[in-house]
Order: C-alpha cells, then sequence, then structure tokens
C-alpha cells in the first residue's frame, strides 16, 4: 500500500480508541483477503537468507502480539512478511488486564501497552493453525498463565511446546513481558538455567520422532551490561537457537511529554528504538556468532532496519511501526 494511501486509513483508524481500531483493521484485512484484494500489495524484492536452518525471503517479519490467536495468519501472510510470529500463547485462556490497556503516543510514534496476555489458549490456537493455508515461516510465541505460580513456570511453557510444536517453524519463550507480574524474573541466573534445559530436552524429544525446532528466547530492553552477559553465557550453554532483543520497556525516557507517559505497562516504537539496537550491539559479540539475533522496538522506517542489521542482528520484527508507517516500512528491504 502507497504510503499516502495508509495516511488517510490512519486517519480513520485513529478516530477509535486503540484497541478498537486493532480489531477494525484486522478484520478489515480478512475482509480484503477474503475478496482477494490482498493480491494487489506490493510484496517486498526477495533477499534469501538463512537463519536457524530456515530460509527467509527478506528480513522483514511481524512481530508477535499483533496476532495473538492466529486468527489472521492467511491476511497478514498476503501482506508480504517473510515470517509471523503468533502468540503470546498461554495454556489456559485468559482476558489479560481491564481495559484500558493500550494508549497512542501519537507524537512519539510510540505506544504504551499493559494488555497482560489476553488471549484464548493453546487449545484455540492450535484448532486455528489447522484451519490456516499459510505454509510460510511462523513462529510461536508462549507464556505462563498469570495465575500459574513462578515455580511452575516450566510446566506451562513445556505444556505450550508440547501442544504447538507441530505448526511452528519456531517456538519462541517469551520470559520479557512487563504486563505479568513476576515473568521477567524468569530472565535471572537460575531459574532461566533450569526453564531452558526443560525446554531443551522436551525439544531433543520431539526432535527424536519428528524433527527439531528452534527455540528462541524474547529479553527484555532492560537488562544490565552484567544481566545481559549472564543472559549470553547461559543462551550458549543451553545450545538456544535465537534470540529476539527486544521485547517493550518500562523506562520512560524521551517520552516525558506525553499525557500517558505515566501509564503503567510496556513501550514500544520510536523512543524504544535506540535502547533496543543498544542492547543488540551488547549482545552481538557475547553471542560469538553462535546465536544469530532477530531484533524487535522501534523498527519504524528504513533507517531503523538498517541499523538493526548493522548491529549485528539477522532478522527484524515490526509491530508499532506498522501501526504509524503501514507496510512503507517494507518496501525497500533490500539488505
Ligand atoms: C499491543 C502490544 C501487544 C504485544 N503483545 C506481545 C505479546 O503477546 N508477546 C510478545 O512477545 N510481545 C508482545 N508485544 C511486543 C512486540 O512484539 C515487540 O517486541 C515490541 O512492541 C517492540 O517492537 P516495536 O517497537 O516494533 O513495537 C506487544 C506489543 C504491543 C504494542
Amino acid at each position: 500500500m502507497h504510503f499516502s494511501m495508509y495516511s488517510y486509513l490512519r486517519k480513520f483508524l485513529f478516530y477509535f480508541n486503540p484497541e478498537r481500531s486493532h480489531t477494525i483493521a484486522l478484520q478489515g484485512l480478512r475482509f480484503a483477503d477474503k475478496l482477494g484484494l490482498l493480491r494487489l500489495v506490493t510484496k517486498p524484492t526477495a533477499h534469501p537468507r538463512t537463519v536457524m536452518g530456515l530460509t527467509f525471503q527478506h528480513p522483514v517479519g511481524l512481530a508477535a502480539g499483533l496476532d495473538k490467536n492466529a486468527d489472521y495468519v492467511d491476511a497478514l501472510a498476503a501482506l508480504g512478511f517473510s515470517f509471523i510470529e503468533i502468540g503470546t500463547v498461554t495454556p489456559k485462556p485468559q482476558t489479560g488486564n481491564m481495559p484500558p490497556r493500550l494508549f497512542r503516543l501519537v507524537e512519539q510514534e510510540a505506544l504504551i501497552n499493559r494488555m497482560g496476555f489476553n488471549n484464548k489458549g493453546m487449545e484455540y490456537v492450535a484448532h486455528q493453525l489447522e484451519k490456516t493455508r499459510y505454509r510460510g515461516i511462523l513462529g510461536i510465541n508462549i507464556g505462563k498463565n498469570k495465575d500459574t505460580p513462578l515455580e511452575h513456570a516450566a510446566d506451562d511453557y513445556r505444556l505450550g511446546f508440547r501442544h504447538l510444536w507441530k505448526y511452528a517453524s519456531y517456538i519462541t519463550i517469551n520470559i520479557s513481558s512487563p504486563n505479568t507480574p513476576g515473568l521477567r524474573d524468569l530472565q535471572e541466573a537460575n531459574a532461566l538455567t533450569a526453564l531452558l534445559a526443560t525446554l531443551k530436552k522436551e525439544q531433543g524429544k520431539i526432535a527424536e520422532i519428528h524433527r527439531y525446532i528452534p527455540l528462541v528466547v524474547k529479553i527484555s530492553p532492560d537488562l544490565s551490561h552484567e544481566a545481559l552477559r549472564t543472559m549470553a553465557t547461559i543462551l550458549l550453554q543451553q545450545k538456544i537457537d535465537g534470540v529476539i532483543a527486544t521485547n517493550t520497556t518500562i523506562q520512560r525516557e524521551g517520552i516525558e511529554q506525553s499525557p500517558v507517559a505515566h501509564e503503567a505497562g510496556g513501550l514500544s516504537g520510536r523512543p524504544l528504538q535506540a535502547r533496543s539496537t543498544y542492547v543488540i550491539k551488547q549482545l552481538h559479540p557475547l553471542l560469538q556468532n553462535n546465536i544469530p539475533i532477530i531484533a524487535s522496538g522501534g523498527v519504524i522506517d528504513k533507517a531503523s532496519i538498517q541499523e538493526k542489521l548493522a548491529a549485528g542482528a539477522s532478522l527484524v520484527q515490526v509491530y508499532t511501526g506498522l501501526i504509524y508507517h503501514g507496510l512503507e516500512i517494507m518496501n525497500d528491504t533490500s539488505k
């Protein structure tokens, strides 16, 4: 879609509250797909690359959280992403936090969200994926239910993995959402080692009988350099297949002017870009080229895509950039 066209659509969508316009946009997209209209969308030029043993047509994929329940995979695929990540999916359905829980910061090209893993649960998602036509690269992002105590978190991730691996090109272990109390404590050394060891064991069992499903860990941008160093050591020890850097931040730097800056939740979009790239720059040498990095956080235009790749990322994911700029972001992925 041409930018000027999207700017009209954006005006219409921004008339509604953010969560409502999210649903309107996705339902509209699915309708357009059913009518065959999405065939008219110009697809990015192919620049294939192999990452985690998978061949991606170009570097730009869709980040988790836009399609939590795999309700819109075929329509989203028609937009030309080289991969799509659905979720976060938890074992049981849950409603998430009370609305309002999603806020636009238009001037800053940012969002604050405290959705809290609202999703329909793994059974529903498996059912949706049975019906999906898409055969491209699909990441499935898994998490734990809010009411599962932290010491039993590994059981929830194992359940998600067991239930959903057969639909997945890779599985993302989300331990970095700021909106599930205690979740980010799973990034601490002992908890992380135990969780990843459990999932690697599960991965091994599935690989023996079926196929190898790459495991990817999604991390927070709010980790100190020391914490990142420990994280890198554990990821290498556990032979994790990829890292997504990063999730949303709880910092509020650069958005002090916004009337919603005080809202609790994770900040995404342009104000996250620099911090998230800085994390990639620190992580890249620590991972010694053994674990590929997928960039997420402030991928908002061509320049930010190039910045992420130059910092050491192999692929990038978009979310907030799509809300503000539409498909313009993907027009030139010539890297
Ligand atoms: C409304 C919303 C919901 C999100 N839900 C999830 C989620 O369920 N799981 C997850 O791993 N990340 C989730 N994210 C984080 C995004 O996947 C992404 O990592 C983050 O927004 C930073 O990228 P961006 O600046 O391009 O948006 C969500 C982000 C937003 C804005």
